[in-house]
């Protein structure tokens, strides 16, 4: 049988620990013993970059914030598409998060946290949202959880909220777009986003490329280029 290793382990403020593990040559980190991440199946991660770089309209010097960090294959994607003069801020609330892939992951993904168009912010992406100046992005990628209705962190159930979705909207340009990974679909968030005046639709997602059923969803939001009436859809 092939060798588990313990890279590191930290005790977080409730308790529970994290850990980063290798094994057959892949990564993994749990909390309170429940996998969190790994680095096993990325693709779906890699598509939000996709999607959202989708909608950058002509021009440079686009603003792009990620949030999280995680094994930073959304960062990694981003940054292959994008141009030199784009900024890319990424959100990590967990700094064991970031120290270990900067430490242990440097191959992996790690290094693009020195990438001269990334800027680390380290604490909750939904205080980031709330604390930026108007229209200040044209994209926004949200993957801190497992979903809407799946949450792995009950804290972060304000980002799917008419809160966190009011937040968005005013820190995102006029047509920019906001793209939501998710485990799964659900119908509630997508006519909750529909009625905070966003566009938005629910796409099936591979959670890699050889996959044969797309089992993630992601949940791409557009804010109107010219702010409409909220719509009771
Ligand atoms: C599933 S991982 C993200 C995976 C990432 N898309 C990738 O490509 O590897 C979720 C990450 O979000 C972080 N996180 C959870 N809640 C957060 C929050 N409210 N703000 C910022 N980061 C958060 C977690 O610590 C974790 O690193």
């Amino acid at each position: 049988m092939k060798p588990t290793v313990v890279l590191a382990e930290a005790m977080l403020p409730n308790r529970q620990k994290l850990s980063l593990r290798r094994h057959d040559g892949h990564y993994h980190i749990r909390v309170g013993g429940e996998l969190l991440m790994s680095t096993t199946a990325t693709a779906s991660e890699a598509q939000m970059a996709e999607l959202a770089h989708a909608a950058f309209g002509a021009g440079a010097g686009q603003r792009v914030l990620i949030g999280g960090f995680g094994f930073g294959f959304t960062l990694r994607r981003m940054l292959e598409l994008v141009g030199p003069d784009v900024h890319v801020q990424v959100a990590e609330l967990l700094p064991q998060i970031v120290e270990w892939n900067r430490v242990h992951l440097a191959s992996v993904n790690g290094q693009l946290l020195d990438d001269p168009r990334v800027e680390v912010l380290l604490g909750d992406v939904f205080a980031v949202l709330g604390s930026a100046a108007p229209a200040s992005y044209d994209a926004v990628l949200l993957d801190v959880d497992n979903g809407p209705e799946a949450l792995v962190d009950a804290r972060n159930e304000r980002l799917y909220a008419d809160v966190g979705l009011a937040a968005l909207s005013r820190a995102l340009k006029p047509g920019g777009r906001a793209v939501f990974w998710s485990a799964g679909t659900d119908d509630r968030f997508l006519r909750r986003l529909k009625r905070a005046g966003f566009q938005a639709e629910a796409l099936w997602a591979k959670a890699y490329p050889q996959a044969q059923v797309k089992t993630h969803t992601l949940f791409v939001a557009d804010w109107p280029r010219r702010e409409r009436p909220h719509s009771p859809e």
